[in-house]
């Protein structure tokens, strides 16, 4: 496994596979690897002759008052977890590589992105758009892959493929969980031990809200009230989002009954915590 720093070192690389006749998947990671990301690689390395893993914290797409200065990097565990794996190459350039220090050409989206993370995180979603189609250009991927751990991110790279036709297919990957039920993340390890167990409402929350939906509950007032209640029920707990919306365009429902993104967005502490489930009919 080789690890690149250079556009153009990715593209020879690439473009020897291509020789080769081997097929190309592509896993766009921040780094920080956990297994959540692995089942990622995993996935593609089964489906791919070749796997590149990008391994790049984006700056375009954390707002000032976020996290980009103390977002977690170790890139020599990052590297062994992706040999270990079966990946091929890990892409991780520094920020100048991918922006010019004039660089000034976005990839926006209308709609999808507006509610939900999009919310409370006004330009993160162009920061992801434009970050994920020039790792698309550099790498010309037969397949990406996505987790539906960040599901409107997973929508949004979808929606973006359809409306530019993107000649790739995006592949999403269910949600990897804690033992106790705390959905993966890089941002895990932000928790002190007290938020650590206090962040198990929002799965609890989410078991709740599902359950009621399975016996039966339409409403989606009523089941985001299930959801609201026993999150707040956890003093460390400060909500930014309950939602249910139409898995296909991300707008919020009334009825529980169609294809469903339930999402939700907690902070714990200081650490802003996503967790979802969908439901597809
Ligand atoms: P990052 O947060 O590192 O996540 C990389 C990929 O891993 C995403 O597709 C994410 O959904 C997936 N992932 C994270 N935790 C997961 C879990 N517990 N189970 C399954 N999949 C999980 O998402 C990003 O980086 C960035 O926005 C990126 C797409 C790389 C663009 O910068």
């Amino acid at each position: 496994m080789k690890i690149v720093k250079t556009i153009e070192e990715v593209r020879e690389q690439v473009k020897a596979w291509r020789k080769e006749g081997l097929s190309v998947g592509l896993v766009p990671t921040m780094g920080y690897l956990h297994e959540g990301h692995q089942s990622l690689i995993a996935r593609s390395v089964a489906e791919n002759d070749r796997t590149v893993v990008s391994d790049f914290v984006n700056p375009i797409q954390f707002g000032p008052t976020e996290d980009l200065a103390t977002y977690p990097r170790d890139l020599e565990r990052d590297a062994a977890l992706c040999e270990a794996t079966g990946a091929n190459l890990i892409f991780n350039p520094e920020a100048e590589e991918m922006y010019a220090p004039d660089f000034c050409t976005y990839v926006d989206m209308d709609h999808l992105t507006k509610g939900l993370c999009g919310a409370s995180r006004p330009i993160h979603f162009r920061g992801v758009c434009t970050v994920v189609s020039k790792l698309f250009h550099i790498v010309q991927p037969d397949r990406a892959y996505f987790g539906q751990k960040d599901a409107q991110q997973l929508a949004v790279i979808r929606r973006m493929v359809r409306d530019l036709n993107m000649p790739l297919e995006i592949v999403g990957c269910p949600i990897i969980r804690e033992e106790d039920g705390l959905a993966k993340s890089s941002r895990n390890t932000y928790l002190s031990a007290e938020e650590r167990q206090a962040a198990l409402c929002l799965s609890r929350a989410l078991n709740k809200g599902k359950a009621a939906i399975e016996a039966g509950e339409t409403d989606a007032a009523k089941v985001k009230a299930i959801i609201t209640a026993e999150i707040k029920a956890e003093p460390l707990s400060r909500i930014d989002y309950v939602e249910i919306v139409d898995w296909n365009n991300l707008e919020p429902v009334a009825s529980t009954e169609g294809s469903i993104l339930t999402a939700i967005a907690v902070y714990i502490g200081k650490t802003r915590l996503i967790d979802n489930f969908i439901i597809e009919r």
